[in-house]
């Protein structure tokens, strides 16, 4: 089994003005595309083949650095195009919201703490809403790292690394996240993979 780079589940330019077409054409077709080429080619002889991509981003984690960071990036993108959709923000899912409100106080808090999240993580990484011990809790990782690794499911992915805002936002990281919760996420599929991970 290998892994194949999915299709973005919208049009290029569908997500503008908040991320333009140059910026997914770069960011998926580039940046996604050389991971899941890379984390091809480093699968082959690790003895991992036929894992799913969970459990090869779990078993490389701390022994092959070079696998882990290009199948962990594969899954972190793979999350994060699903996080977001044209006309994202908006009303979230009752079970969903219900949850917000038990771990953060609120929901404007939920969002305050994952844009925070966001703007302090140093360097490249991540920013996420992810459920350990059937709460919710924000995360932020470097570089490829995920929540995977901490025992936690990650149900809302944010991308900070710089070639996700830089041609449109330039070095406004905050925009850009201000921009990702307000209009940006998808808040159907985070209800989803709330519901799957509470289950
Ligand atoms: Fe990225």
């Amino acid at each position: 089994m290998s892994f194949t780079l999915p299709d973005l589940p919208y049009a290029y330019e569908a997500l503008q003005p908040y991320l333009s077409k140059e910026t997914l054409e770069y960011h998926h077709d580039k940046h996604h595309a050389a991971y899941v080429t890379n984390a091809n080619n480093l699968l082959k002889d690790s003895g991992l083949e036929g894992k799913s991509l969970e459990e090869v981003v779990k078993e490389t984690y701390g022994k092959n650095v070079p696998l882990f960071n290009n199948a962990a990036q594969h899954y972190n993108h793979s999350e994060y195009w699903k996080s977001i959709k044209a006309n994202g923000g908006g009303k979230i899912p009752g079970a969903l919201e219900k949850a917000l409100i038990d771990s953060f106080g609120s929901v404007d808090k939920a969002k305050e703490d994952l844009v925070q999240a966001g703007v302090t993580q140093f360097g490249s990484g991540w920013a996420w809403l992810a459920v350990k011990d059937g709460k919710i809790a924000v995360l932020k990782t470097g570089n490829a790292d995920n929540p995977l690794t901490q025992g936690a499911t990650p149900i809302l992915t944010v991308d900070v690394w710089e070639h996700t805002y830089y041609i449109d936002y330039r070095n406004r990281r905050p925009d850009y996240l201000k921009a990702f919760v307000d209009n940006l996420v998808n808040w159907d599929y985070v209800s989803e993979r709330y519901e799957a991970a509470v289950k």
